[in-house]
């Protein structure tokens, strides 16, 4: 599919657009997803690229309706890790109940960066939220990498890491996510077969705007550097993608559906309403291959392979 960046003037969109803070994110009202015009739809993908995050209210929709507004923005990418609603394999359920103490992405990541062509869209539609709390932490890892210093760009930018899904930091995918009782998981004895390579540093090709892409959740090490070497950098990366200036907190509401960029952005959902259902259906979009900020040619030079 083709997107036309940069051809809408968002003043101009058939909907009511607020940012959410200065660094990224914003909601938007007044649109029904389910019979949005091809034209309106442009001026949704726009504000998409200019805000990375974006909350509409008020959506009904059906698995369907879902399921073929989601494909508007490229193919359906199955999560591995989840068996997915009836009929719907590809909808996952992200279910936290009352008696649950933890909850489904709760430390900073981008989704699925352990799998080859990670996804560039993800999509949560909101049935029930809590009365208070249940908020989602959004950062722009593209300002978090303009803010680091020329000799530090110049590293990441040679670097490639590796992302795996086996959550080693938080004590192995299996029983991480037996914690979360209310899931419906699937495959989590196959989480340490699922890894990917990927540049440090991702050019967002529809931007070109560099952004940092590494995790404390995802990224195990960087390539030929041991995961104890890698560690300390690591976190100080995360520190700061997540400076507060660089971050938005977005509310749900009922028929929130929300939707993010993952290759200029992390997210972290907050457990903060223990005692309180919160149930939300995932759509994961768009394969893509991450990347680089430097050619191929400079990879070869250094000890990577191309
Ligand atoms: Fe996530």
């Amino acid at each position: 599919m083709k997107h036309r960046s940069n051809a809408f003037n968002i003043n101009l969109a058939p909907f009511v657009l607020k940012p959410a803070a200065g660094g990224l994110g914003a909601y938007v009202s007044k649109i029904n997803v389910e019979s949005i015009s091809d034209l309106d739809f442009q001026f949704l993908y726009e504000a998409f690229l200019k805000y990375h995050v974006l909350f509409i209210r008020d959506q009904k929709l059906t698995h369907q309706q879902y399921l073929d507004f989601a494909q508007r923005w490229g193919e359906i990418v199955h999560y591995p890790f989840s068996k997915g609603v009836p009929n719907y394999p590809d909808i996952s359920e992200i279910r936290k109940e009352p008696s649950d103490t933890l909850n489904f992405g709760g430390e900073w990541h981008s989704d699925s960066t352990y799998l080859l062509e990670p996804p560039v869209v993800t999509m949560l539609l909101a049935l029930e939220v809590p009365d208070a709390g249940g908020d989602t932490l959004f950062a722009n890892t593209r300002l978090a990498f303009e803010s680091l210093s020329p000799g530090l760009q110049n590293m990441l930018e040679k670097l490639r890491a590796v992302n795996s899904a086996e959550l080693k930091r938080l004590g192995g995918r299996r029983d991480f996510s037996l914690q979360r009782g209310s899931m419906n998981h699937a495959n989590l004895d196959r989480a340490k077969e699922v890894e990917a390579i990927h540049p440090a540093v991702r050019v967002h090709p529809e931007t070109n705007e560099k952004c940092l892409y590494v995790s404390m959740s995802h990224t195990s090490c960087f390539e030929g550097w041991t995961e104890e070497e890698s560690k300390p950098l690591l976190e100080y990366l995360q520190t700061v993608i997540t400076r507060h200036e660089y971050t938005c907190r977005m509310k749900w509401e009922k028929g929130t559906l929300g939707l993010w960029d993952n290759r200029c952005t992390q997210h972290l959902a907050i457990n903060d309403y223990g005692g309180s259902r919160r149930t939300m259906h995932r759509l994961i979009v768009r394969s893509e291959k991450p990347k680089a900020s430097i050619g191929k040619k400079a990879f070869l030079k250094g000890s990577f392979r191309g």
